[in-house]
């Protein structure tokens, strides 16, 4: 007789951990998109921000759990009143309350300068505030992995108590090894006395490369939630990744007897998809999502999976959703065929997107023979995602040379309006921004500028990624096209619109 396959609960935080990630972070109408890819993949928990953090993103938390996807939607707080309360609005009665306090003596005595008793404290009262909001709280032992044990046994049997239902043991700074971390979770299982009362949940960062192996070692000890990233995202060198976790989980059941509810074959599509809203390549060598992690380039590898797959290969490339080489589309391309590709892209347009979206396509294949789906991605983010068009762009015009002065004339749109002006700069691209900056009447910094091939070929879209911040707000724009320096304004334009839209919200809940 076998013994009972246990289901554990998967909860994502790439909306949350993974947008911590530099250069990673979402506008609501991203963020809805890929929490509807992360419901459609399975995840039973998804975390979709720290509502208090800023004004946009108790609006992006609010969204992603009105729209009643299936999956819990939990909001992050740390214990304090005003956390907890903005991210109890934000996640409203049947959502998940996610509070945390630190318990490392080094975190306790140098971050919160707060003594191990009013640290139990803080984290009870929290606990009990948070279930004033809804029935669902977790709690989290902040940077468990250097926290002395006992003191851990103390504080969650407390918040057990004052009635938190899932407890979290995070490395928060990836320095566990998985044999200490499985017997930490083992310690926490064998001397906590209410434990059964709660399930035991972890949160590995990847610091020294082991979070995939802590989480795994932890589930084998006896954790029943893990929390991960799509494609390991998150703050430094990211969080476990769901996909390594989930997988060897399904091909190795036999030794962790656990498995999940995530439907693996939507991975690959949830991977590409994070991958294209956030601007962070998958490497080519990652496990399970890279380009190459089914790619067999040795003669004697070919030879053996051409005879058998399963002699080079554990799993298959269609379990998780892998469809082979990027697919070509081109002018010839109808609405039918534009729309199936989208949806296997991960991305479901309403009509009105999807004639927009289409409607770029074409105009993107008179200028570029093949359109890969990595330009399909980029026209996505570009046209649909690039959050609220306040200002847009109407026409460009750029001056430059070795022996000229960098010269720009812009015209933007707004509303029903048409503006006007010129600038001069260090380049094309810094000319057309000063531009921008004088029709908008205000100026903004520009912190981060990439731009990067969407595909090989001299014909290839640019996609410039851009990070501007302006009285304290910060934004990130993406914007792609065959011309540079429009891709560039796009870009900006896109980072300028979310920080004004961020700007007003602010004005709006202060009354102005
Ligand atoms: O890494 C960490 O400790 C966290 C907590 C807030 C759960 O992200
Ligand atoms: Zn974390």
């Amino acid at each position: 007789m076998g013994s009972k396959i246990r289901k554990i609960v998967v909860f994502d935080t790439t909306l949350r951990d993974g947008e911590q990630s530099p250069g990673a972070s979402m506008n609501i109408k991203e963020k809805m998109e890929v929490a509807r890819q992360l419901a459609r993949l399975g995840v039973d928990v998804m975390e979709a921000g720290f509502p208090v953090s800023s004004p946009g993103d108790f609006e992006a938390v609010k969204a992603v759990a009105d729209m009643n996807l299936g999956p819990v939607v939990a909001g992050l707080a740390r214990a304090k009143e005003i956390d907890i309360k903005t991210a109890g609005k934000a996640v409203g009665k049947k959502g998940r309350i996610h509070t945390f306090i630190a318990t490392s003596p080094i975190h306790m005595e140098k971050k919160l300068r707060m003594a191990p008793p009013d640290v139990i404290k803080a984290a009870v009262n929290a606990v009990k505030y948070a279930r004033t909001f809804t029935k669902d709280v977790e709690f989290s032992c902040e940077d468990a992995g250097r926290t002395d044990w006992g003191f851990m046994v103390e504080i969650v049997a407390a918040v057990i108590e004052a009635g938190a239902k899932t407890i979290n043991i995070p490395d928060t700074v990836g320095y566990c090894t998985p044999w200490e971390f499985a017997e930490q979770i083992r310690y926490l299982k064998e001397n906590c006395p209410n434990i059964d009362k709660a399930i035991i949940s972890v949160h590995c960062h990847n610091d020294l490369g082991m979070s995939v192996a802590n989480s795994l070692a932890a589930i084998r000890a006896g954790a029943g939630q893990v929390e991960c990233t799509i494609n390991g995202l998150g703050e430094r060198a990211g969080n476990a990744s769901l996909e390594e976790i989930v997988m060897n989980l399904k091909v190795r059941r036999d030794f962790y007897q656990a498995d999940t509810n995530i439907k693996t074959k939507e991975i690959f599509k949830t991977s590409r998809l994070v991958s294209q809203v956030t601007g962070i390549r998958v490497q080519p060598n990652k496990a399970i999502v890279g380009m190459n992690a089914f790619a067999h380039e040795a003669g004697i590898h070919q030879d053996g999976v051409i005879k058998e797959r399963a002699t080079y290969e554990i799993m298959t490339s269609e379990s998780v959703g892998w469809k082979g080489e990027s697919m070509v589309m081109g002018k010839h391309s109808g609405r039918n065929a534009f729309n199936k590709r989208m949806e296997a892209l991960g991305y479901k347009l309403d009509k009105q997107e999807l004639e927009r979206a289409f409607d770029r396509f074409k105009r993107l294949c008179d200028k570029k023979k093949v359109v890969y789906d990595e330009d399909l991605a980029a026209i996505v983010d570009d046209e649909i995602f690039s959050g609220n068009m306040l200002w847009e762009l109407d026409y460009q015009n750029t001056n430059s040379g070795t022996e000229t002065i960098p010269t720009a004339t812009v015209r933007l749109k707004k509303g029903k309006e048409m503006f006007l002006d010129s600038g001069t700069g260090d380049g094309p691209v810094d000319a057309a921004f000063k531009a921008i900056e004088r029709i908008v009447g205000q100026p903004f910094n520009l912190n981060e500028y990439a731009l990067e091939a969407v595909t090989g070929g001299k014909d290839a879209l640019g996609s410039v990624r851009v990070r501007v911040t302006s009285g304290g707000k910060t934004a990130v724009g993406r914007g792609a096209s065959t011309d540079v320096i429009t891709a560039s304004i796009k870009a900006y334009l896109s980072a300028i619109n979310n920080i004004l839209l961020q700007k007003e919200i602010k004005a709006k809940k202060n009354g102005v």
